[in-house]
């Protein structure tokens, strides 16, 4: 049977340096504070804001929430961007995503000043991490790194498949695990023989969003299988992209959905907020 990788377990061993770190900012008087702008009330939108707002004051940083109506232009949203772009006391900056139809998310994320971009969806930022020296990592990719790095696992001359190539997860995901000298393959839509591709995966990250898409029989004996979706499940359960039991009887370790990768993102974003807070303190 595969070892669980205990997302919730490992998250907090990380929220407790983090912790460690404001606190320590704070004896210098600097109090880390993030920005969250939600559009709309899109549930699970909502859920993951809430969960950011409890891990900041898990830590001790600073949370100030700008939840808008459905309605909100995207020159009120350019113009509240602007005004925490120039608030010194705001180190990080995050717009909850998807934003409603009528409004251009890319513009958006354009405008938010890269040093406060804690996601690391800005073009500055997402070059960065292309050539190998960002500080601000993308939450989620760099929450899987450090799974496989609490549980010693190395992608260094490993084979790695990651399902899904999408700018939050999937591209960056893919880079991080090249950084760490892996040999990646990213699979999408239009990949043909999918099965083909995940077996010979000694590391798979799957970011589809559709459950019961891996099956035991496309995993490699011995294989890390990494799941980073959020679906539900027919019995409305949530549930990753894995066939979770039968995976687990094949692969050498496995994440569970929920209380994997979700957890390990957030602790990455309170990462974020500190080293942004830092660096726009001259602190490195
Ligand atoms: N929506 C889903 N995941 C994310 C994320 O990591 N950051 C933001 N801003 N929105 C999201």
């Amino acid at each position: 049977m595969a070892k669980i990788i205990d997302g919730k377990q490992i998250s907090s061993a990380m929220l407790d340096t983090v912790a460690a770190e404001v606190a320590a900012l704070k004896a210098q008087n600097i109090e880390p504070c993030l920005a969250v702008i939600l559009v709309g009330e899109d549930p699970a939108s909502q859920v993951y804001v809430r969960n950011k707002q409890r891990a900041c004051e898990r830590v001790g940083i600073r949370s100030v929430s700008h939840i808008l109506p459905v309605d909100t232009t995207q020159q009120e949203l350019l113009d509240l961007i602007g005004s925490l772009n120039a608030d010194p006391s705001v180190h990080g900056i995050l717009c909850q995503l998807p934003l409603p139809a009528h409004l251009d998310a890319q513009q958006l994320l354009l405008a938010i000043a890269p040093e406060k971009d804690v996601d690391a969806f800005h073009p500055v930022n997402v070059g960065k991490i292309t050539i190998g020296n960002a500080k601000l990592l993308p939450c989620t990719p760099a929450g899987v790194m450090e799974m496989l790095r609490y549980e010693g696992i190395s992608p260094a001359g490993k084979h790695c498949v990651v399902l899904g190539r999408s700018n939050i997860v999937g591209k960056p995901m893919a880079l991080l695990l090249l950084a760490a000298d892996g040999t990646v393959t990213v699979c999408h839509s239009k990949t043909p023989d999918l099965a083909a591709e995940t077996r010979r995966a000694d590391i798979l990250v799957s970011a589809v969003g559709k459950r019961g898409l891996i099956t035991a029989d496309m995993v490699k004996p011995g294989a890390v299988v990494i799941d980073v979706s959020i679906n539900r499940g027919e019995d409305g359960k949530l549930c990753g992209d894995a066939d979770f039991e039968a995976v687990s009887r094949v692969a050498s370790a496995v994440t569970p959905v929920p209380g994997g990768v979700g957890p390990m993102t957030i602790a990455m974003l309170m990462r974020n907020t500190v080293t942004a807070a830092k660096a726009q303190n001259g602190i490195d």
